[in-house]
């Protein structure tokens, strides 16, 4: 199931109520109304203007206010929004004409018949859904690379590991660093307790509660609705803001979503929750690497050992790395360094310094470290786990594990 997001805005209310009406009535539509003309519309609105799918407004093109309003809304446009302009039908073909080359998509004879109106409507919403999936298909698909970070144990700092791991991922170069390489979304699949709204001071569209308590298939549309960015570019799918039972989810949507998300994405990092649930399975399958965040505790490294025992069960080739949290790369390996690593029989190549203040501001910030604390040590070890993965897992050159 895919919802439509339209935005209506039209200052008049006879033309708010029967086109709203109209609308309200197209199946899978989720309609928000601006009761304001284009030319008042405030920088606010014109922002929301470009989250939809579709933007339908009523104009009068002899004004020259609306026009420039309108080039400055189709200027600001999110890639994927359809902008529809409902005008008077009787006007002169220079009109609109000039309508056209403001940069809406389409002119649509105001008034029309409901039914035709609805049908032009639903045929902008196939042409957009269409141009979607197209995007992600064929040579153009994403080969996305997906890393699961999982804690050894509750407040690890799992949640710090996959927000400033997804942020290092943008690989970001050029000026001041603010073109990102390569496209990154962070997804947080802790259902219940997830934070990584909070680490990134997001409020979350609600999009994986709907997947919980709906049983549709997630495609591109919906996956694009979803999403929120971070200014970095770091696309971010959030937790539930409220309670959802974990077994809501049902293992073909995660499994369509993780499939989904590699079309589309270069790097897909994604949170993991700490119960072992029946929808793990589609993640470990699709799963480049699954990185185990402990400390050298023996309860952690107990803990450890289990959660490999559990995934590498019925996923014998899955690439595991550890990742050690709250301690600097040691010199030369202790003892107890050594024995951990034998009892795990796995080397420790990642090492995190253990770093409150930096970490604490990242997280009353709600930023990832790179931006608030980006010398300090946490910071380099994430940049070296970050240029570590980068290597192993070049993008565009995923293959097949057997
Ligand atoms: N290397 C570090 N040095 C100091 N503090 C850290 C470090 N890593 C994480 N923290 C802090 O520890 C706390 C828990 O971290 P985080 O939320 O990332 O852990 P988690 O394993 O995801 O926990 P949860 O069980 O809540 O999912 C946070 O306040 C975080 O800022
Ligand atoms: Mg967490």
């Amino acid at each position: 199931m895919s919802n439509s997001s339209i935005l209506l805005i039209s200052a008049d209310e006879d033309i708010a109520k029967s086109v709203g009406g109209v609308l309200e009535g197209l199946e899978g539509v989720k309609l928000s109304r601006e009761s304001s003309s284009v030319s008042k519309l405030n920088g606010t609105a014109v922002r929301m203007a470009a989250d939809h799918n579709v933007v339908i407004f009523a104009t009068d093109p002899s004004n020259a206010a609306d026009l420039s309003a309108i080039e400055v809304l189709t200027e600001q446009r999110g890639p994927d929004t359809v902008y529809l302009a409902l005008t008077d039908g009787d006007l002169p073909l220079s009109k609109v004409r000039a309508l056209s080359r403001s940069g809406v998509d389409d002119v649509l004879p105001y008034p029309m018949p409901d039914s035709e109106l609805a049908e032009q409507v639903n045929t902008w919403i196939e042409k957009r859904r269409a141009a979607l999936v197209e995007k992600y298909s064929g040579d153009k698909a994403a080969k996305g690379r997906v890393i699961a970070v999982q804690q050894a144990r509750g407040g690890i700092g799992a949640t710090t590991v996959a927000v400033n791991l997804a942020d290092q991922l943008l690989d970001r170069k050029g000026a001041f660093k603010k073109e990102a390489s390569n496209r990154v979304i962070l997804v947080d699949m802790d259902l219940q307790f997830g934070t990584v709204g909070d680490f990134l001071d997001i409020e979350g569209k609600g999009g994986l509660m709907q997947l919980a308590s709906e049983s549709f298939l997630p495609d591109v549309e919906w996956i694009e609705q979803s999403i929120d960015r971070t200014p970095n570019g770091l696309a971010v799918l959030s937790a539930p803001s409220s309670f959802v039972p974990l077994e809501a989810m049902q293992p073909q949507q995660v499994e369509a979503l993780v499939q989904t998300l590699k079309t589309m994405f270069d790097y897909v990092v994604i949170d993991m929750p700490r119960a072992l649930v029946t929808w793990l399975e589609p993640i470990l399958t699709e799963c480049d690497q699954f990185m185990i965040v402990t400390d050298t505790s023996v309860p952690s490294i107990r803990a450890t050992r289990r959660l490999m025992d559990f995934v590498l069960a019925d996923n014998v080739e899955l690439p595991i790395e550890i990742v050690i949290n709250h301690e600097k790369k040691p010199m030369f390996k202790a003892e107890h360094h050594k024995e951990a690593s034998r009892a795990l029989d796995m080397p420790f190549n990642h090492w995190i310094a253990h770093d409150p203040k930096a970490a604490r501001q990242a997280v009353d910030y709600g930023k990832p470290l790179s931006e608030v604390a980006a010398r300090s040590e946490i910071a380099k070890g994430i940049a070296a786990l970050a240029k570590a993965t980068l290597q192993a897992l070049p993008k565009d050159q995923a293959k097949a594990r057997v």
